[in-house]
């Protein structure tokens, strides 16, 4: 799609150009605090709005509770004027409004989006006219249409109308529009800045007001004819992931049963130059995206008596995942003429996956919970987790065990591979271990069962 020609609210478009735009980021967590570190080094003047009064305190006393983000890269902000703040009525002051909240499901798998509803009526009576007002937070196709846009029309003091594709007001305006965060937790092969950033306007001013925003610090915008456009690309990318995951996973049981080494097909596999992409099989899904988002989809296709079948189906391979992973543990003991029920059982790693500090959905969480279940005395090691509280279904307040005793234990289970970690050391002092990622690879040693 080429770049509309709509005349522009000139002023706005300048301000981006000259970095002079004040540019309000709600929800300062693993997409929103990033964000305003970026539009921060390009010199923009940030605020970060956050209703966590601890993380407030934090990042205005220049610290950081993100591992990858350095306090250095807090205060290196601070001196373009970036702060935080829990205060909405400093929305009046701000340019530009980027929403970063969370969308997860509810408690009967369906979308939660009181976090972005809640925030768009909080902001709503602190907006004027001409500000730019961007969604982020991954959802369904229609969201910005059907539940940011009325909220912000009926929610503004001053009757602001909100330009639609067709309609644009004559009189001053807010701007709406979405686009989707890419952003690959532990990955920086790629910088922030070059991955391509889709944006879709609900009218033609705000798809070019959005544009120019986003084209001040990224290096590549993708416009799309429609905010639904902008957020159905978010979910095929996501649930592209979701699927093949599921695919593998599925392959990788079949293999078991062959007798043949599913990471050395994908190894083969992947040398074809054209029309394969290879994804890896895991102990089941985790982070706030790839088990959540497609749930989205599937819940919004219900309206229009649709079916996704593909959907659900990942998500019933994926989801058994750590059941399959407890079937070869108690495999693995039982060839040692054991039972879990009783078994000292180290599980290592508790991030959803390699060399990050999050626990969203993990499956080591599952993991934990259902050999504890059955009996067994687990303990973890996680050097970004010093202590979890909270598992998945029940508090499981342990601290993370030192790996000076692996011999100890009956079973030592790989669920995240972090790169701390010293493989063949863990192998060398273990008695078995179950490896969920492939991360032994290489190592020859009886002990070790790979699934
Ligand atoms: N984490 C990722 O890798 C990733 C990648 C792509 C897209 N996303 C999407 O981005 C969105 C945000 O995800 P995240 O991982 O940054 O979540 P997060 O939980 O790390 O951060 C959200 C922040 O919003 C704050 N918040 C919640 N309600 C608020 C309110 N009413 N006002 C102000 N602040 C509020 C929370 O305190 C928290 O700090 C989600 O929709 C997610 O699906 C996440």
């Amino acid at each position: 799609m080429s770049m509309p020609q709509a005349a522009l609210p000139s002023a706005l478009t300048a301000k981006f150009d000259s970095r002079s735009a004040r540019i309000g980021i709600i929800g300062m967590g693993y997409v929103g605090l990033p964000l305003a570190l970026l539009f921060s080094e390009q010199g923009f003047e940030v605020t970060g709005f956050d209703n966590d009064a601890a993380k407030v305190a934090t990042l205005n006393a220049g610290g950081s509770y993100i591992v990858r983000i350095l306090p250095d890269q807090i205060r290196a902000a601070q001196t373009h004027g970036f702060r935080a703040t829990s205060d909405y009525s400093e929305i009046t002051a701000q340019d530009a409004i980027i929403i970063c909240v969370p969308t997860p499901l509810n408690e009967y798998h369906e979308p939660d989006l009181s976090y972005v509803t809640g925030t768009v009526e909080s902001i709503a009576p602190h907006t004027h006219a001409g500000q730019l007002i961007v969604l982020e937070s991954t959802t369904y196709p229609g969201t910005t249409e059907e539940e940011v846009v009325p909220r912000l029309e009926k929610g503004n003091p001053l009757g602001l109308r909100i330009e639609r594709a067709g309609d644009t007001p004559a009189t001053p305006s807010l701007y709406v529009a979405f686009s989707p965060e890419r952003e690959d937790p532990g990955n920086d092969t790629v910088a922030r800045h070059d991955i391509p950033k889709v944006v879709g306007g609900c009218g033609p001013l705000a798809l070019a007001l959005a544009s120019a925003m986003y084209q001040s610090i990224f290096r590549r915008v993708v416009p799309v004819s429609s905010p639904s456009a902008a957020e159905m690309t978010k979910l095929l990318e996501n649930i592209y992931r979701c699927v093949n995951i599921a695919l593998v996973n599925e392959l990788k049981q079949l293999c078991m049963r062959m007798g043949i080494d599913i990471h050395e097909v994908i190894d083969a596999a992947k040398t074809k130059p054209f029309g394969f992409q290879p994804f890896y099989p895991g102990p089941g899904l985790g982070g706030h995206c790839i088990p959540i988002d497609p749930f989205y989809l599937s819940w919004k296709a219900k309206q229009f008596d649709f079916h996704t079948r593909f959907i659900e189906l990942a998500g019933e391979v994926n989801s058994a995942m750590p059941y399959f992973v407890i079937e070869q543990v108690a495999n693995g003991l039982n060839d040692h003429a054991k039972a879990i029920r009783g078994s000292k059982i180290l599980v290592l790693g508790l991030a959803y996956k390699r060399d990050i500090d999050d626990l969203r959905e993990s499956p080591s969480l599952t993991i934990i919970e259902l050999l504890r279940n059955k009996g067994a005395i687990v303990s973890y090691n996680d050097p970004f987790f010093p202590t979890v509280g909270q598992g998945r279904h029940y508090a499981l307040n342990m601290a993370s065990t030192p790996l000076d005793n692996l011999a100890s234990f009956d079973a030592v289970v790989i669920v995240t591979d972090h790169s701390a970690y010293n493989y063949q050391s863990i192998v060398d002092q273990s008695q078995l271990v179950i490896d969920t990622r492939n991360a032994t690879k290489g190592i020859l040693s009886d002990k070790i069962l790979r699934c």
